[in-house]
């Protein structure tokens, strides 16, 4: 038997969606809030079981931006425009802490730099972040 093929989106201790396997044998396990619960329920109920097939959400709520994530990663369709792991090199600030930052509720660069502190000394970082947040968003 070879290795199951998965897909893991999450805001690290609070949200995590995986699924795996393909097609008739696609599997969704997930661990989150109400929310995020609720709305892959009526997704599934609305769209059937294999996220790949559901629309994509338009709303831009931590649940709704990670369930993106998820069909555009199912589809192969995500497609990052920031590549490395560290954005702020003057505050050694994440990619990892930016994107979950952005899916908060960050959704401005000083929101993020608020939250974060990227972008709060030498600014080089500030237009990567503000490609990520639109990227995010869907906005760019
Ligand atoms: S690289 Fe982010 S403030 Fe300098």
């Amino acid at each position: 038997m070879g290795s199951q093929k998965s897909w893991i989106v999450e805001i690290q201790g609070r949200d995590r969606i995986e699924v795996s396997g393909e097609g008739a044998e696609r599997r969704v396990h997930f661990i989150g809030c109400a929310k995020l619960l609720h709305f892959l329920e009526s997704q599934k109920a609305l769209h059937g079981k294999d996220p790949a097939q559901w629309p994509l959400p338009e709303g831009l709520d931590h649940h709704e931006l990670l369930v993106k994530e998820l069909i555009l990663k199912l589809r192969g369709q995500w497609v990052h425009p920031y590549q490395e792991d560290e954005v702020c090199h003057c505050r050694t600030v994440s990619l990892q802490t930016v994107e979950e930052a952005i899916l908060a509720g960050a959704h401005s660069p000083e929101a993020v730099s608020r939250w974060t502190s990227a972008s709060t000394s030498c600014g080089t970082c500030r237009p990567d972040v503000a490609r990520i947040i639109a990227f995010r968003l869907g906005t760019k």
